[in-house]
């Protein structure tokens, strides 16, 4: 068995705290999948058989509303799991995932993961952390969308974006491949038109910069804070 896939699992945060042996197991348990940029993964309202780890790459979760509009959910990074929700509670793809760059996924199939999770409560465990801190993003996503300005609403957007996907250093967060103004103005429920005011009224204040396709909040605390 390839070393390789084992030192995979064991950054992969719900697998960390498995010994080698047990890792061993989980590895053999999943095959690995390759998807091109712009590839479907999982399409909303299918049944759900698998749950799946990002090996390289990055996905994002997407939903359409009423108009036909993708909004997006969260994106996910390696190292990260979906697909968890219809193997817990046996109901269909709650959202669509897209690779959004070319990707590489670890897919375990269902009886396989819930009887790992029976061997291995930590898997449970983890799972369950990971769940509760999507759980507080979702409630920062409906207070934001419920209450605040266009500037707040942006500013959360491009806060979700730097926990997803961003990173970190000395305080700022560089987000690589910053979704289209479209995109971000889907997930805070505005007009493509007020995220590009909002993003030049933040480069004005001299809380974010563009280079390229790259945003920048210059210092990540203080943009929490005031906008948050
Ligand atoms: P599942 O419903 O099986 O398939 C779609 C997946 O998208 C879902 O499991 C979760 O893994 C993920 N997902 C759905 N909604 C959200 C959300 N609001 N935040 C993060 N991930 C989500």
């Amino acid at each position: 068995m390839p070393q390789e896939e084992i030192n995979f699992l064991r950054n992969v945060p719900i697998f960390a705290d498995l010994e080698e042996k047990d890792l061993q197991k989980i590895v053999k348990l999943g095959t690995r999948q390759k998807y091109k940029k712009g590839n479907l993964v999982l399409l909303e309202q299918e049944s759900g058989a698998a749950l799946f780890v990002i090996v390289s790459g990055k996905v994002k979760v997407v939903r359409m509303d009423e108009d036909g509009r993708e909004v997006i959910l969260s994106m996910f990074r390696p190292g990260e799991f979906f697909g968890e929700m219809s193997l817990l509670d046996g109901q269909a793809r709650s959202a669509s995932v897209v690779a959004t760059v070319k990707s590489e996924l670890f897919m375990i199939h269902r009886r396989d993961f819930l009887e790992s999770l029976h061997e291995f409560p930590m898997i449970a465990i983890s799972l369950l952390a990971e769940l509760a801190m999507r759980l507080r993003k979702a409630d920062m996503q409906i207070k934001s969308l419920s209450l605040k300005d266009a500037a707040g609403r942006v500013a959360n957007v491009l806060l979700i974006l730097a926990d997803d996907v961003g990173v970190f250093r000395k305080g700022k967060v560089e987000i690589d491949d910053l979704p289209l103004q479209q995109d971000i103005a889907n997930m805070a429920g505005t007009s493509r038109e007020t995220v590009s005011r909002m993003i030049h009224f933040f480069i004005d204040c001299e809380e974010v910069k563009i280079i390229g396709n790259k945003l920048i909040i210059n210092d990540y605390e203080a943009f929490r804070k005031k906008y948050l």
